[in-house]
């Protein structure tokens, strides 16, 4: 397995090969790989609003790092290899499938706007939804009739992405649970990855709170990306928190706090 070979390339000489709202995909260190760069680019409604926030892409990097390398570690098949530096992640090269696949346990968000419900009640189950990836129409909502009649993914990819979709969920959700964070609702992107003439789906994008919704069980407070939307403030406390909680910060990385003078 070469390209789990460190090799240095000079940021200045890499090929850019994508850039996104928060994140830049670089070509990788060798065939098939790329290179997932994490910014600290914040964008909420369609990137109508936007803010540059120190030190959120490196938080984001190592928190869907610790949630990839455990989804892998369960046998959910995903793009991730190796986190590179403080910003970077070694990924597979997969075909994105224009679909974002958001899953929700509790109302919230554009599910309580579009149906009325009051924020914070637990779902009757979870529930899943198909957005279509387009930057130009705002991700509208769609169906399966769309994703088939459109040919976005095959009744099989949607079905193994549903699949996926519920493992994930049911695996996410005790995780937050025991580091004491309820997981509302995510978003996830699938991709193919081609292996000779084998096709499998695979989990890519990133897992952190940028995706997600996370509040504290105890509190309530909101530890994820709406603290952006809705101008509440800390946001980089609260991704600290969460990272904090999953064991994801090292002890000489943690955030200076009060220290008691003895
Ligand atoms: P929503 O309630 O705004 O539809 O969002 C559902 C979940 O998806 C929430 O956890 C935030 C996440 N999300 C993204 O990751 N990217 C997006 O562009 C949007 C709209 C939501």
């Amino acid at each position: 397995m070469d390209f789990l070979k460190p090799r240095y390339i000079p940021m200045n000489r890499r090929r850019r090969i994508y850039e996104g709202k928060a994140k830049i995909l670089y070509e990788g260190t060798e065939p098939g790989t790329l290179i997932q760069h994490f910014k600290d680019d914040a964008t909420a409604f369609n990137a109508k609003k936007r803010e540059v926030i120190d030190g959120k892409g490196v938080l984001n990097n190592r928190i869907s790092e610790y949630i990839f390398n455990q989804l892998n570690g369960i046998g959910v098949p995903t793009h991730f290899l190796r986190r590179i530096n403080m910003r970077e992640q070694l990924i597979r090269e997969v075909e994105i499938i224009p679909l974002e696949v958001v899953v929700r346990n509790v109302a919230a968000g554009s599910l309580v706007t579009r149906l009325g419900l009051e924020e914070g009640k637990q779902l009757p189950r979870s529930i899943i939804e198909f957005y279509h990836k387009s930057d130009a129409l705002g991700d509208p909502l769609v169906t399966e009739e769309h994703i088939t009649a459109f040919g976005w993914a095959n009744p099989q990819e949607i079905d193994d992405i549903m699949a996926l979709a519920i493992r994930i969920n049911d695996f996410l959700t005790g995780l937050f649970l025991g580091a004491g964070i309820r997981l509302i609702d995510f978003k996830l992107e699938f991709g193919r990855l081609w292996e000779g003439d084998m096709m499998r789906i695979v989990l890519a994008d990133e897992v952190s709170p940028d995706t997600c919704r996370l509040w504290d069980t105890r509190t309530g407070d909101k530890m994820d990306k709406d603290r952006f939307r809705k101008d509440l403030g800390g946001l980089v406390e609260a991704y600290t928190e969460v990272a904090r909680r999953l064991g994801v910060l090292g002890e000489n990385e943690r955030p200076s706090g009060p220290v008691l003078v003895q």
